[in-house]
């Protein structure tokens, strides 16, 4: 058993990675400052982790939260594209600077591997698809560059200080505990409340872009292959399901799970939007075993029973 930190450990990705830590019996801290985290997200399992209420950007202060751990799991970060077009500042200082104080930090503690949670939207205007490590990436907003900026640091660190670092480029992720209500919230838990109230989602644009959405378990087995596997370290690996759908199907196959036959609305696209998106996996299958367990339909149908009891509930 091994002892793992879990920055962003209250948001959505970090709560779900947390859950099944202790499945498996490892000891878990947690690290989070609530800014975008939710104490709910924490409630069932706080007797069972350490909590450290610590904002990333305080290098000093979050140093304790890594005395004695093997593998810290760094999902903390703003993310969000549209926000990243707002507030390109507070992207950069939390999601960069925030970023490089927890490699220092975990270098000094001697952590044996940071996994590091990177995004699909490095790979911005490139139109190739499917996406594979090996292209340019070519960022477009902000938030691209902020996580592109961390894969740097993370390789950086690799080489200089011999802290081995894996970046996990996650391609539009989403499960149960993901934010429905923020402004910044993802399209998924948008369109499931949406259409389980019987109102109308609106989709930006054509409706013809389309993304390889990945429900969280994949993400959380690639976690934690990618901590213990021998290779890996200094590069960064697609973490997606290798299919790819457009928003228009996205609601055609909401529409049938719930029962429900709600047309989209169409308004303008979104500034900093990429159009295509679709991940070539094969690089962390050879790596370190990654398979993705649970495809897209099979993830959708678990995430409307989640909302349903939300919604229900008010
Ligand atoms: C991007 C990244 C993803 C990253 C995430 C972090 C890409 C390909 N993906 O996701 O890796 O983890 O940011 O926030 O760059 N949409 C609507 N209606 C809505 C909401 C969204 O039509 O109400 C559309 C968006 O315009 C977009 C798609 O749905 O085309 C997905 O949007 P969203 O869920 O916000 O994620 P990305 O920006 O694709």
């Amino acid at each position: 058993m091994a002892t793992y930190l879990v920055t962003g450990g209250a948001g959505f990705i970090g709560s779900n990675v947390c859950r099944e830590l202790l499945a498996q019996n490892h000891t878990v801290k947690v690290l989070d400052n609530f800014a975008t985290g939710r104490r709910e997200n924490l409630a069932e399992i706080a007797g069972d982790i350490e909590l450290f209420e610590v904002d990333i950007r305080d290098a000093e202060g979050i140093q304790p939260a890594f005395k004695g751990v093997d593998y810290v799991l760094h999902q903390g970060a703003l993310p969000s594209v549209p926000r990243s077009v707002k507030d390109p500042v507070a992207t950069t200082e939390v999601n960069v600077n925030g970023t490089l104080n927890v490699l220092t930090a975990a270098r000094d503690a001697g952590v044996k591997r940071v996994v590091m949670a990177s995004s699909s939207s490095i790979y911005g205007s490139n139109p190739e698809l499917p996406k594979h490590e090996g292209m340019r990436p070519m960022p477009i907003s902000p938030y691209a560059a902020s996580k592109l900026a961390n894969e740097a640091y993370a390789a950086a660190c690799t080489h200089v200080y011999g802290l081995e670092t894996v970046c996990l480029r996650y391609f539009n992720v989403f499960g149960p505990r993901q934010d429905p209500k923020s402004q910044y919230a993802a399209v998924i838990p948008i369109f499931v409340t949406a259409l389980l109230k019987g109102e109308r989602p609106t989709i930006f644009g054509d409706g013809e872009q389309s993304r390889d959405f990945s429900y969280v378990a994949n993400v959380i087995q690639a976690n934690l292959k990618a901590s213990t596997a021998e290779g890996g370290a200094g590069q960064a690996f697609n973490i997606a399901c290798g299919n790819r759908i457009s928003l228009n199907e996205l609601v055609r196959e909401l529409n049938e799970i719930i029962g429900t036959n709600i047309d989209p609305i169409h308004t303008d696209p979104r500034p900093g939007d990429v159009k295509h998106s679709l991940a070539d996996i094969s690089a962390a299958r050879e790596t370190f075993g990654y398979s993705p367990a649970v495809d897209v339909r099979q993830g959708l149908e678990k995430v409307v029973d989640w909302y349903r009891e939300i919604v229900d509930q008010g």
